[in-house]
């Protein structure tokens, strides 16, 4: 960062927490709540979160953002960066846009409500973060983790997460808010009962083998799913934008702007998880590992390697199987429609064909900022 002219001398440089902000926190600050307005109504069920001068203020962020900025500015300081995964290995969502606005435009609601379902019941799953098998990092990990995002995880962090996914008590979390956001724009419409066996279908059925077998089993366990989880969360971005764009059309949805500002409020709410998440990667990445026979390991030969395993998995093959089911459940909709064989050219000419964009030799590159 560069001062420019207009920047008097020896003004502080706006660029995160103050050099000696707290680093050590307690679960319960973690968790601790701004002081709302008033709170979040989504489909007549109170949800997290709230209104603090008519702005939407996320949940449990009180502590925990200023945190998350803490421990990434420590990093930045000490480390070579924080962990972050380019743009161009996202799969775009299926069905695009266009896609969607077409078939929304001839009647064929069925594909885009089970879609919105899909989305919530996977928001409802993140709940399973807080029974992550957490090993004791201070025994795995060769250096202090004081003051870490790493060892906040289990005071904090991944209740917190679950928490803002799943709902809480008698709050609804980000399952709530996308089952609202359809219902508003679709006017409560008939959801497919078959959402949950579909989606179950393919879960499961790859167990991944250790990478690094001297490692501790839970501990390359837990360096997994959390990049599997920040790779998700990141590419939930163009999720997140279709949502705003489709059920903010006033052409296709029937409250737009009520609709596309609950995906907003929940686009809002994952940005702690992408960011704790990048931070606790970070760490690892530049600390050193022990092993179960007495040996050491860079965490940063670990991260890389797992997280491009995760990002091949998630971004390659897991978008096209998935693509190639929803193009034959599109099709089965479709077919029911009169001048169905027309709709079905429209769609597929609309296709953008996306593939990932590296050979299953090419190495995969883990960016930095
Ligand atoms: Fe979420
Ligand atoms: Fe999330």
């Amino acid at each position: 960062m560069s001062l420019d002219a207009q920047t008097p001398v020896g003004d502080p440089l706006p660029e995160g927490p103050p050099k000696d902000a707290p680093i050590e926190f307690s679960e319960a600050q973690l968790l601790a709540e701004p002081e709302f307005d008033e709170p979040l109504i989504a489909g007549g069920v109170r949800c997290h979160g709230g209104f603090i001068d008519g702005e939407y203020v996320s949940p449990r962020t009180l502590v925990r953002m200023p945190a998350i900025d803490a421990w990434q500015s420590r990093l930045r300081l000490e480390g070579p960066g924080v962990v972050d995964i380019s743009r161009e290995f996202m799969p775009p969502h299926y069905p695009s846009l266009e896609q969607a606005k077409l078939l929304l435009r001839a009647g064929v609601q069925k594909p885009i409500t089970r879609s919105l379902t899909m989305i919530s019941i996977v928001e409802g799953f993140g709940a399973m973060i807080r029974d992550v098998p957490v090993p004791d990092l201070r025994a795995a990990i060769k250096e202090d983790l004081a003051g870490t995002a790493l060892s906040h995880l289990t005071a904090g962090l991944f209740e917190a997460h679950a928490r803002d996914e799943a709902g809480h008590r008698d709050q609804g979390g980000h399952k709530q808010m996308w089952e609202a956001a359809r219902d508003l724009a679709f006017d409560n419409p008939r959801v497919p009962g078959d959402v949950l066996a579909r989606l179950m279908q393919g879960r499961g059925r790859n167990r991944r083998p250790p990478l690094f077998p001297t490692l501790p089993e839970k501990v390359e366990g837990l360096i997994a799913t959390m990049a599997n989880v920040m790779v998700i969360e990141i590419f939930a971005d163009d999720v997140f934008s279709w949502g705003e764009a489709l059920l903010g059309d006033p052409e296709v949805s029937a409250a737009a702007e009520a609709a596309s500002r609950m995906v907003s409020y929940i686009r809002a709410d994952e940005r702690p998880h992408v960011e704790y998440l990048r931070t606790a990667l970070s760490e690892v990445r530049c600390r050193t590992l022990l092993t179960i026979d007495g040996g050491e390991i860079p965490g940063r030969e670990v991260v890389d390697a797992i997280l491009a395993q995760q990002l091949r998995g998630i971004a390659s093959s897991r978008p096209r199987e998935q693509r190639e089911a929803l193009h034959e459940e599109i099709r089965a909709d479709i077919a029911e429609m009169r001048l169905s064989s027309e709709l079905m050219r429209k769609f597929t000419a609309l296709d953008d064909g996306w593939t990932f964009p590296r050979s299953e030799d090419d190495p995969i590159e883990i960016a930095l900022s």
